[in-house]
């Protein structure tokens, strides 16, 4: 018998087996998500980490029944009984934290953000996973163009800096109840001549849940839809004028914004501003990241009636992307010695030399090779600065070889000073 990974998941992995794998590595992973967390930090948020699973129904009122992502999750009831499912989304939880931990209580502006795997049981395809990665922000307490601008500024920031180009940034308002039943009514009666145009899906939500239509695929619906009324149409003066300020505030930072009244996202809880960002032709399927406004959600379950906005990024779409995109990915900057050892009386001297080298924070690693080649190869996979080569000659005379990843420069010093040259030499490496 042989064991495989549920499908829809992947493993992450130090380095890349084949090329294809390339996207699953852990530098790439890390490279990202360190920058998400130093961006949390500039913009104010600060961590929190919810548990993988909760109560089937904490996602299902936040989604909504009709949503995807309720019906994509992993449900399952415990030996309790209890009807539990796995994480398919990020804010349900943190809003239910945010409450349960009376959070509110502790000053009126909030910001948080979260990092891990969420689930949900989707056709698996590229960029598309089961198991899936989030980085998500939420800001709890402010209800403003200001707010908003903020959010997406910093959403936006992680892509750039990250070096991927050719976005854009999708933004629509979904106004307050009142507009969005005034739509409604609009939109039924736009559509209900063209029944015979519409997919059983959509016929079917044309009573349940009619916004959901415009998240439509179908390119027959899509060309009908064209002719719909906007939702913009129905807004309030109040939701019209700060949606126009915040996307006014958006192109002036010059980001490329395109109001699109069809986006209402793929989650019931959302009121007023809506966003995605896409990256090129290519990846206008797969959203790198989207959000928006919530102000009912905390009031829904029960907590204080806090205003929120946020968002959520996948990060296989963002890797996916940058290889995409061939976007120059990072050489580690922090030195790293690979100890090559082809005599065995040497390995005791260098196992407790490997201690000092690690006390000046260098990392360093012991390999006993008989061929020094193999040494080798292993250190440029490991993608070491720094190859010591310790022979049978070299023991013989107390001396290591060293040898530059980089120059290929070699040079002979004593092994008792092993520590203290490896501290010199990695000043060149280090920023
Ligand atoms: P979402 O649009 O459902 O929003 O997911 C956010 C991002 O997660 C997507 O844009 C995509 O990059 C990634 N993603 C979603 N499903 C998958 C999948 N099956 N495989 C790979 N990546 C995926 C939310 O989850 C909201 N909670 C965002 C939010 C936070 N709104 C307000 N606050």
């Amino acid at each position: 018998m042989s064991y495989a990974r549920p499908k829809g998941t992947f493993d992450i992995l130090p380095y890349a087996p084949k090329a294809d794998d390339l996207w699953k590595t852990s530098p790439l992973w890390q490279h990202v998500t360190t920058l998400c967390k130093e961006l949390a930090h500039l913009y104010g948020f600060s961590e929190v980490a919810t548990p993988i699973f909760e109560s089937t129904w904490l996602f299902t009122r936040a989604a909504g029944d009709d949503s995807d992502v309720s019906k994509e999750m992993y449900q399952f009831s415990d030996k309790g009984g209890r009807d539990l499912s796995l994480r398919p989304e990020g804010t349900a939880g943190v809003v239910r934290a945010f409450i349960e931990n009376g959070l509110h209580q502790l000053g009126s502006s909030h910001k948080l953000f979260y990092l891990g795997p969420f689930f949900r049981y989707d056709r698996p395809q590229a960029g598309r996973y089961r198991q899936f990665h989030q980085f998500g922000a939420e800001a709890f307490g402010v209800s403003s163009p200001e707010r908003d601008f903020e959010v997406i500024m910093m959403l936006y920031k992680l892509y750039t800096k990250l070096g991927l180009k050719d976005l854009n940034l999708l933004i629509n308002c979904l106004g307050d109840e009142s507009a969005r039943a005034e739509y409604v009514t609009k939109l039924k009666n736009f559509l209900t001549p063209h029944l015979d145009q519409l997919g059983a899906d959509s016929k079917r939500r044309l009573s349940a849940n009619p916004l959901r239509i415009l998240d439509t695929k179908d390119p027959k619906e899509l060309a009908l839809l064209e002719k719909a009324p906007s939702i913009l149409e129905c807004l309030s003066k109040e939701s019209l004028t700060q949606f126009e300020t915040l996307v006014s505030y958006l192109k002036e930072q010059g980001l490329p914004v395109t109001v699109t009244p069809r986006l209402v996202r793929g989650l019931d809880y959302y009121n007023e501003t809506v966003f995605e960002v896409t990256a090129g032709a290519k990846g206008a399927q797969n959203a790198l990241g989207g959000g928006g406004r919530y102000d009912h959600l905390m009031k829904k379950y029960g907590g204080p009636d806090l205003p929120a906005v946020g968002f959520a990024v996948g990060i296989e779409r963002i890797i996916l992307a940058m290889l995409d995109q061939k976007v120059r990915l990072p050489e580690s900057r922090k030195p790293v010695a690979h100890i090559i050892v082809m005599e065995e009386k040497a390995k005791k001297a260098v196992s407790m030399n490997l201690e000092s080298v690690r006390a000046e924070g260098i990392a360093a690693d012991m390999v006993c090779v008989k061929k020094i080649q193999k040494g080798l190869t292993e250190a440029n996979k490991r993608g070491a600065s720094f190859a010591l080569i310790i022979g049978s000659n070299e023991w013989e005379k107390g001396q290591f070889q060293l040898k530059s990843m980089k120059s290929g420069k070699l040079s002979e010093h004593p092994l008792t000073q092993m520590a203290q040259i490896l501290k010199e030499q990695s000043k060149t490496y280090e920023t």
